[in-house]
């Protein structure tokens, strides 16, 4: 078989590596992928929102199933598109994707069918929302209602917070269109856990549960960033917390989408807090998360691609999902800087026994191949995964690993896994 995946970070990397185990996969492309992945694919300089040029490409180079992984194309459309020349993809089309596109339509799909989520309401007029913000105090929490490279969530501690935000997205447009209508919602407290669930509209078959950590430093402070490393299994989210959260968030969603005529095919992503009133909603997603797939895709044990054709073709219930008891962990390399302005253009070294993967698993984001030289092109390098019975020990196995792996500049946080542990992530 021929597959495609669009994307080219350490979830695709991620993603890819596991679709590979099926021994009927012939040729892998990804689109545009990167100077790491390219050791795991071929690599095709094609823009991943670049539909025309996607769909040209699967047309012309006979692919049998596609694989969309970010937010950008799926809400863009492009499963629609390949769908529409007759190719199976993995991913919702674009209707059902607007469940991360869109936060309006996500809050309002929540208050309408009962799911858990922080109280909120929808502004478009900045006048409004600065009245509301008066009734409701701080903290108080202000998102943008588009896609924003996922800064578009303000966590406002104080009024004057609360009001300089809604003026720079309302006002000044810094995130463009995305920002003309806002949330505003209620700030919840309390361990956040991240679930990431195949689902055909059918079916609901939640994976190991993760976390990530999303703050630049150690003992989450700094600014927010795409994700600087992951656990999985979340020790937080117990048996019986997973129990409530199938009944009472995650079927509950799949049937609300099917109500309203936006069937969900794919990995449907549950951003959820866990606070004293139970579990809530934070953020659907509408893909894998990354990190979250660096450290939920090494422990599955059955065939990623098999999943996901089922799910494609609405039989997921016949596929065998499988995951280990392992744990994982995933530390990210990042560029020094991030998420400002950094530097680019270094020498990446990796061990061989590293790069073989006999202790850790790498996965490529910011990495441009030049020769046979790895050079870093982004914020975030490598994804550095390490697998092991317990997770105290895969937390140690991925230091060990990204403490021998080198380039100028390099930065990573030294706390991944540290909360989960002392939660009681022994196991
Ligand atoms: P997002 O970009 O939607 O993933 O949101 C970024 C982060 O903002 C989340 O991971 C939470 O830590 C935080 N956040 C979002 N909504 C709330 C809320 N209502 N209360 C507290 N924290 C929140
Ligand atoms: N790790 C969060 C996300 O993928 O959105």
């Amino acid at each position: 078989m021929n597959i495609l995946v669009v994307g080219g970070g350490g979830r695709e990397h991620a993603l890819i590596r596991k679709i590979k185990e099926n021994p009927s996969v012939k040729n892998i492309y990804a689109l545009p992928g990167n100077g790491g992945i390219a050791a795991d694919a071929e690599c095709v300089p094609i823009g991943a929102k670049d539909i025309p040029a996607i769909v040209e490409f699967a047309q012309t180079h006979a692919i049998d199933f596609a694989v969309v992984a970010p937010d950008d194309p799926l809400v863009l459309g492009a499963v629609d598109a390949l769908n529409a020349i007759g190719i199976d993809c993995f991913g919702p089309t674009a209707d059902a994707a607007v469940i991360e596109g869109s936060k309006v339509f996500s809050k309002t799909l929540m208050s309408r069918y009962g799911i858990p989520t922080a109280a909120h309401r929808v502004f478009d007029d900045a006048k409004e929302a600065k009245a509301y913000v008066e009734t409701l105090g701080a903290p108080v929490v202000i998102k943008a209602d588009g896609l924003a490279l996922g800064k578009g969530v303000i966590i406002a501690r104080t009024k004057d917070e609360a009001f300089e935000a809604i003026r720079s997205m309302m006002e000044e447009k810094i995130f463009g269109d995305s920002g003309s209508r806002v949330v505003i919602e209620e700030f919840l407290t309390g361990p956040e856990v991240s679930v990431l669930a195949f689902t055909d509209g059918q079916t609901m078959i939640p994976m190991v549960s993760s976390m990530d950590h999303k703050k630049i430093g150690d003992g989450d402070v700094g600014p927010n960033t795409g994700g600087m490393g992951a656990v999985a299994p979340n020790p937080f989210y117990t048996d019986a917390i997973a129990a409530q959260c199938m009944d009472d968030i995650f079927l509950l969603t799949m049937h609300a989408m099917n109500a309203e005529n936006r069937t969900f095919r794919g990995c449907l992503y549950f951003g959820l807090m866990l606070t004293e009133k139970g579990p809530k909603v934070i953020e659907y997603n509408c893909r894998f998360g990354d990190p979250e797939a660096q450290v939920v895709l090494p422990l599955l044990e059955s065939d990623l691609l098999d999943i996901m054709m089922h799910t494609a073709r609405g039989t997921l219930a016949d596929a065998d999902v499988r995951f280990s008891g392992d744990s994982a962990c995933c530390v990210i390399l990042a560029s020094n800087g991030y998420p400002g302005a950094y530097d680019t253009g270094f020498d990446i070294s990796i061990p061989a026994d590293i790069l073989a993967g006999a202790s850790a698993q790498v996965y490529a984001a910011g990495v441009r191949r030049e020769g046979d030289r790895l050079l870093t092109a982004g914020g975030r390098v490598l994804g550095v995964t390490a697998v092991a019975s317990s997770l105290p020990e895969a937390v140690e196995k991925a230091y060990e690993a990204a403490g021998r792996i080198h380039f100028e500049n390099a930065y990573y946080r030294t706390d991944i896994g540290a909360k989960a542990v002392a939660e009681g992530g022994a196991r």
